[in-house]
């Protein structure tokens, strides 16, 4: 089959068998090009909520299909591919986060939404790339444990100087990997450009942003921008995609290392093999399956995101 034709049978198949699929920004160009919502993950899992397809196919890593299962609990979600996790979710285990609240019970702790739903049932409060510093800021709690990833939590804890903001060692190793250096030789190659960086990426390397945002927020202020020319500091498909959706800008990359070989695991033939085996048994080892208990513990620092605001 050619690319041309798989895509035809995606669009067949998500009408036959009343699917949506969602695809993270991170994913290459043809998966983005068959879904139905592509974005950041939280924004994701809340459009799934909102639609009424029965099945949801989430082209992502596995902490953004548990995350819309837990919106969607009535609806069959499904991983084209799961292999693909997050380097920086599964860096930390509830014995670990368990250990540390213990030493320290009086700090809230507050979660990235790049984590496990088995870990999120022992947080406080979850905070998306976009919303970590508003919520941090608006808690009247002063001690904070931010878990998992230092580089958000450090750009949270320089935002947010009256708080006690304990840090976890964890980062995501895409982002992690760029070096001031590297900031520095692309600002110089590229005079003109506005450096756009997320706030994965370390603090020597945000500190010499223009825009620090979530992957949306780094899309739409490139859109939304008078300037022509843009050095991205995030994953490098979001370079192309933004080159395919202002063809009259210029992106360049920050580093040929900001890759998460995860997100790239996912194939559009891994998309086209779940559309066909929805509503068989084979499917069954690409759904999601969380028990009632687990969605319930999980969703309470989700829900008290929503209440402030996330
Ligand atoms: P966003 O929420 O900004 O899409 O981040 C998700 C992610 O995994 C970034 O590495
Ligand atoms: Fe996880 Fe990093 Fe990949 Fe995002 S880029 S999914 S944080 S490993």
């Amino acid at each position: 089959m050619t690319v041309y034709e798989v895509k035809n049978k995606i669009e067949e198949l998500k009408k036959q068998k009343d699917i949506c699929i969602l695809a993270h920004s991170y994913e290459s160009r043809d998966i983005i090009e068959v879904a139905d919502f592509v974005g950041d993950s939280y924004k994701l899992s809340v459009d799934a909520s909102k639609v009424k397809n029965k099945n949801i196919v989430f082209a992502g890593v596995h902490f953004m299909a548990q995350t819309a299962k837990m919106l969607s609990p009535d609806k069959h979600v499904y991983m084209p591919n799961t292999e693909a996790g997050c380097r920086m979710a599964e860096q930390m285990d509830t014995d670990t986060l368990a250990g540390m609240k213990a030493a320290e019970p009086d700090r809230l702790v507050v979660a990235y939404i790049n984590t496990t739903a088995e870990l999120k049932t022992l947080c406080d409060v979850c905070v998306t790339s976009s919303s970590a510093v508003r919520i941090v800021k608006g808690l009247k709690e002063k001690k904070i444990l931010f878990i998992p990833d230092c580089n958000l939590g450090s750009f949270v804890q320089k935002a947010c100087p009256d708080k006690d903001i304990k840090l976890f060692n964890g980062g995501c190793p895409a982002h992690a990997v760029v070096t001031r250096d590297e900031a520095v030789k692309a600002k110089a190659d590229h005079p003109n450009a506005l450096l756009l960086v997320h706030p994965e990426c370390r603090a020597e390397v945000t500190e010499l942003a223009d825009y620090v945002g979530s992957t949306s927020g780094i899309m739409d202020f490139a859109k939304k921008s008078d300037n022509k020319e843009f050095i991205i500091g995030t994953e490098m498909s979001i370079a192309e995609h933004l080159q395919f959706e202002c063809p009259d800008k210029r992106f360049y990359l920050l580093s040929k290392n900001i890759i998460c070989p995860n997100m790239k695991l996912t194939t559009l033939m891994d998309v086209y093999r779940i559309c066909d085996d929805i509503d068989t048994d084979n499917a069954q080892d690409r759904e999601i399956l969380m028990s009632d208990e687990l969605i319930s513990k999980a969703k309470v620092c989700i829900d008290k995101m929503i209440q402030l605001g996330g």
